[in-house]
């Protein structure tokens, strides 16, 4: 290397930085679900031009008509961000309009539990014949260490143009490369406690140029980024944070069943544990996980752990423990039942709630949805109420075909089930009304009555 092309060598990363310092440089967002779309407004709300693309046409009609099809966001910021240049289209070919790419596509399960990557091996297919020289690819689903150096890279270097390729470490950065590099999304549905920007941004390049300008891009619109030193520690960050709240929920689940034989009130101890200004974290039992990530995501990690001979024994336990939450709340039901001399089979129950979690629309994995099934099964006359979710139809694990009721006649129910602790319930009111309340989320906390059950 001479010095000449030592200055040229540098051009084309300075050039993109320039651009991206200068938020002048051109965003694709692919995948605009709960991930991809609040990414894309908020790029845009930065002022960056944001292209965003789904395989969904509905979602991308929607979009391009102004309309948002997620709970919290309104209508009007999607409006917003289209004033500031955001679009949605199906079109992969304007991929090559971009200077930066951000995937966000699902990986969820398969039918046997195994990572399900097709959806990032589509996009990578789809993309690659449309990529450039100097373009940023940044992968931010969450996945196993080693996805985008064994999984995206060799898809996008074996279908992008020809002479075109991903850039490596030690490799010239002007040369004919694009950079790529991981970045989880570290998003919490639904907390508003931290704003979004104020969450670091975790980002892995896969050569330090990449780190570089994936740092600049997540720079615009987060407070504070954090480089580590290749994208499988930038993978391997997400899933850690992720296996450490699915262990200490199982723990908390495991410890609640336990205080239940022996009487003794576990959110109370919870409470009382967490007046420790050190070394302990409050997590909270519940009537099982949801979500697309913590039922999902340590999965990813013990499937690659098989590729070492290793086997992941607190991801099992945890998995077994939090997965087992469902039976023992239809149990906790069935026996709340009997004892005012009535079985589930035959009972009308209301269950509160089918959100995986409080005051958002998203069902995914939720253990409302497994509850319903084991309660139907057990020949119960289920209905259910979701004032975020008005129909719950088929998904990849369910198939229910159910419209929320209205909260009208509680005393029409056998059992009322508060599966989820939404902030809307006025819980003063399902208690006074209902005939019985099986509780599984301490939301009647505070409330004297008879006719609740903890569980
Ligand atoms: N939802 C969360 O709170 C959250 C938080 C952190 C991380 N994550 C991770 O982020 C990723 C995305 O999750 P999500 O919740 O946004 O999923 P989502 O299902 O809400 O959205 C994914 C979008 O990608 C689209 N899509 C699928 N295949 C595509 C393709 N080939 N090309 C273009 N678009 C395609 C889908 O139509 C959908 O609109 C996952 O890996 C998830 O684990 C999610």
């Amino acid at each position: 290397m001479n010095t000449a092309s030592l200055a040229i060598q540098t051009s084309q990363v300075d050039l993109q930085l320039q651009k991206l310092h200068a938020k002048t440089a051109k965003v694709g967002v692919i995948g605009l679900g709960y991930v991809g779309l609040p990414l894309s407004l908020l790029l845009s709300e930065a002022g960056i031009t944001v292209q965003g693309f789904d395989i969904d046409g509905s979602k991308v009609s929607q979009l391009e008509q102004g309309t948002s099809y997620i709970y919290r966001i309104p209508s009007t910021e999607i409006e917003r961000a289209r004033s500031q240049g955001f679009r949605a289209t199906s079109d992969f070919s304007l991929i090559s309009e971009q200077d930066a790419i951000i995937l966000c596509v699902p990986t969820p399960l398969t039918e046997h539990r195994d990572p399900d990557l097709s959806f990032i091996e589509c996009t990578a297919t789809n993309i690659a014949p449309w990529l450039r020289r100097g373009q940023l690819v940044v992968l931010e689903s969450t996945t196993y260490p080693g996805t985008t150096e064994e999984i995206l890279i060799p898809i996008l270097n074996r279908l992008c143009p020809e002479g075109l390729r991903a850039h490596e470490q030690g490799a010239d950065p002007d040369g004919n490369v694009f950079f790529v590099a991981f970045s989880p999304e570290r998003e919490d549905p639904g907390n508003n406690t931290v704003a979004r920007r104020d969450i670091p941004k975790v980002i892995g390049g896969h050569s330090p140029a990449a780190g570089l300008l994936a740092s600049a891009l997540y720079s615009t619109i987060f407070g504070k980024t954090v480089s580590v030193s290749s994208t499988q520690a930038a993978e391997m960050t997400k899933l850690l944070e992720n296996i450490y709240r699915c262990v200490n929920i199982a723990l908390v689940n495991e410890l609640k069943m336990l205080s239940q034989r022996m009487g003794i009130d576990i959110w109370e101890v919870i409470d009382a544990a967490a007046t420790k200004p050190f070394g302990f974290q409050a997590f909270y039992p519940g009537p099982g996980l949801g979500g697309h990530c913590i039922p999902i995501d340590p999965f990813y990690l013990s499937w690659k752990a098989r590729e070492w001979n290793f086997h992941t024994r607190f991801i099992e336990l945890a998995g077994e423990i939090n997965e087992g939450m469902p039976d023992y709340v239809v149990q906790a039901i069935g026996e709340a039942l009997n004892t005012v001399r009535k079985s589930i089979n035959g009972s009308r129950i209301l269950v509160l709630g089918v959100a995986y979690k409080k005051d958002i629309d998203d069902l995914r994995e939720s253990p409302s949805l497994e509850i319903i099934e084991k309660l139907q099964h057990e020949r119960a006359l289920v209905d259910y109420n979701d004032p975020y979710l008005p129909t719950v139809g088929r998904g990849r694990h369910y198939n229910l075909g159910m419209t929320s009721t209205p909260l009208t006649h509680l005393a029409d129910y056998d059992c009322v089930v508060i599966a989820t602790d939404h902030s809307d319930y006025d819980y003063a009111t399902i208690v006074s009304e209902a005939n019985l309340v099986v509780d599984t989320r301490n939301a009647t906390r505070g409330i004297v009555s008879t006719k609740i059950v903890h569980c």
